[in-house]
């Protein structure tokens, strides 16, 4: 529900009233896969963040290039960049967030599942550092399948000993982020007032936007709600196809990335009333992972909320989800636990 650079001061990143960066706490943020696509703006913008005092950037190569421009910007927080499985420890070592952009991308044709044979393996190995190096960090997932690479991660974690369910998010925010832009075009309201939650997964139709509670009330037709939920399911295919073989959404995942990272730091420092959507540990419905509205505290979710009431729409919606949203999940624990 917040921005980064905000009409309203008391949320944004240039004025912090009565939450200076002098007074917040030091807070660790790393970010792995810090020299990809996501990974470099995400960089600038956790840069930009008052709340940070210190951002780790690695990556199995070009790292140090990125911290070294980076690092020329003259905010709180000191940076420093880490390339290579030799550095990992040190990248991670302190760290109060993770954030995992690390893996590769879809080019057109391809479904996020079709990423799953390499980046499952990318994101078993990255938890396994981070379950030795900083086993109560709060970690961001953004890697696809974020269905699978999830569950993944708390098979990781479950292993080690060190699962705290309350510490592990996929980061879904792109999806609330398209939704918010696509119905603010549609009910023609000001993009900044919108509230709308994302629920479900991060694929294809296991993305449900629940239009029905969007605020401000616009009272849209069926087709056009219908129309709205297809493209803000397919929002990640509408650019991975404009960007026609060079990857897939970089510069809004940044932002969605930077929006989620930024709330769980006001969570972790005591802000009150901090919710965002997220694919987390979940009894919501019958599914082990689940994304919904959750709130953010000192030690990271402090409550899953419910779905709240839903359209018939919505509820035909949500039903058809689930059997990919369970596959996608049982894949991601059966990988984890058979090497
Ligand atoms: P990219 O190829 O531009 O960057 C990925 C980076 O990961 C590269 O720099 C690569 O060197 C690095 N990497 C690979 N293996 C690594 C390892 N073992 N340790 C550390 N770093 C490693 O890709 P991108 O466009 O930045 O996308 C990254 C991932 O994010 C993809 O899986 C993509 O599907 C996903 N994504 C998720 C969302 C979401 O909403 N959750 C949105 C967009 C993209
Ligand atoms: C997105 O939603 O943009 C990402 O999950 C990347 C993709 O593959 O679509």
């Amino acid at each position: 529900s917040s921005t980064l650079f905000d009409a309203q001061p008391s949320s944004s990143y240039v004025v912090r009233r009565g939450f200076s960066s002098e007074s917040a706490p030091e807070r660790k943020v790393a970010i792995l896969g810090a020299a990809g696509g996501i990974g470099q703006p995400l960089a600038l913008l956790m840069k930009l963040n008052p709340l940070v005092s210190k951002l780790a950037l690695y990556d199995i190569a070009g790292t140090p290039g990125v911290a070294a421009d980076v690092s020329h910007i003259n905010t709180r927080s000191e940076v420093s960049g880490y390339a290579g499985e030799e550095q990992i420890g040190q990248a991670l070592e302190g760290a109060d967030i993770v954030i995992i952009p690390a893996g590769v991308p879809r080019k057109p044709g391809m479904t996020r599942d079709d990423l799953f044979n390499i980046n499952a393996g990318i994101v078993k190995s990255l938890c396994t550092a981070i379950s030795k190096y900083c086993p109560h960090a709060l970690v961001n997932m953004i890697s696809n399948p974020v269905n699978s690479t999830v569950p993944i991660a708390s098979e990781v974690f479950k292993k080690a000993g060190t699962y705290d369910e309350k510490k592990l998010f996929g980061v879904t925010t792109l999806d609330v982020v398209r939704a918010k832009t696509f119905y603010a075009g549609k009910a023609k309201v000001n993009v900044a007032d919108v509230n709308v939650p994302v629920v479900g997964g991060h694929a294809g139709i296991t993305i449900l936007p629940l239009f029905s509670q969007a605020t401000p009330k616009a009272n849209l037709p069926d087709d056009e709600i219908k129309a709205l939920t297809k493209r803000t399911q397919d929002g990640g295919t509408e650019v991975v196809e404009a960007k026609a073989g060079k990857g897939s959404a970089t510069l809004s995942m940044a932002y969605a990335g930077a929006i989620f990272a930024d709330a769980c730091l006001k969570g972790l420092n005591g802000v009150p009333d901090v919710v965002e959507c997220s694919f987390v540990q979940s009894s919501v419905t019958e599914l082990p992972f689940f994304a919904s509205k959750v709130k953010l505290g000192k030690n990271g979710v402090e409550e899953v909320l419910g779905l709240g009431p839903l359209s018939d729409f919505e509820k035909e919606g949500l039903e058809a989800l689930k059997p990919e949203l369970k596959s996608s999940i049982e894949k991601g624990i059966k990988f984890a636990n058979q090497s």
